[in-house]
C-alpha cells in the first residue's frame, strides 16, 4: 500500500480580488492540479478531478463553469456540480462530490491549508506511451 502524501506547509492561493465574480482559476501543486472558484464574496477551491472518470473536469484553461456561471461543469460528459459545496447534482456521477481542498482566509487572502491529504498525482498518458515505446525498443 502507498502512503498518501500530505501538505506540510501552508501555500497561496490567492486573494478576493484576483477571481472575477463567476470566474475561475487553475494551478497546480506538488503535481496535483487545482482550481479555485468565486461565488458571492467566498473562493472555493477543489482538485481538478472529475469523480465520474477521474479526468481533469476542464478542455480550456481557467474555464470550469457552465454558460450562467450558476455551477461546475465537467467538460468531458457535463455533469455539473454545486460551486460551494461541490456536490454532483446533474451528470453521470450524480450525487458524488468534488474533492474540497480546505482553505484558510485571513481577510482578502485565501491559503491552501496545511496538513490536508493529497490526491495521487495524476497519470501522464503521454509520458506512459512513451515510456512503454522505450521499453519495447
Ligand atoms: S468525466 Fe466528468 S462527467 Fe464524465
Amino acid at each position: 500500500m502507498v502512503a498518501s502524501a500530505c501538505l506540510e506547509n501552508e501555500i497561496p492561493l490567492c486573494s478576493l480580488n484576483d477571481i472575477e465574480e463567476g470566474h475561475s482559476i487553475e494551478m497546480v501543486i506538488q503535481d496535483r492540479p487545482l482550481f479555485a472558484v468565486r461565488k458571492a464574496d467566498a473562493i472555493y477551491a477543489y482538485w481538478n478531478i472529475c469523480p465520474h472518470r477521474g479526468s481533469p473536469l476542464n478542455w480550456s484553461p481557467n474555464q470550469f463553469l457552465s454558460i450562467d456561471q450558476q455551477t461546475i461543469q465537467c467538460a468531458f460528459h457535463g455533469a455539473l456540480f454545486e460551486i460551494d459545496s461541490g456536490l454532483c447534482v446533474l451528470g453521470p456521477c450524480s450525487g458524488d462530490h468534488l474533492q474540497a481542498i480546505d482553505l484558510h482566509q485571513s481577510g482578502q487572502d485565501f491559503t491552501i491549508s496545511a496538513g490536508q491529504e493529497l490526491p495521487p498525482a495524476p497519470v501522464s498518458l503521454r509520458a506512459q506511451a512513451l515510456a512503454d515505446l522505450e521499453d519495447k525498443e
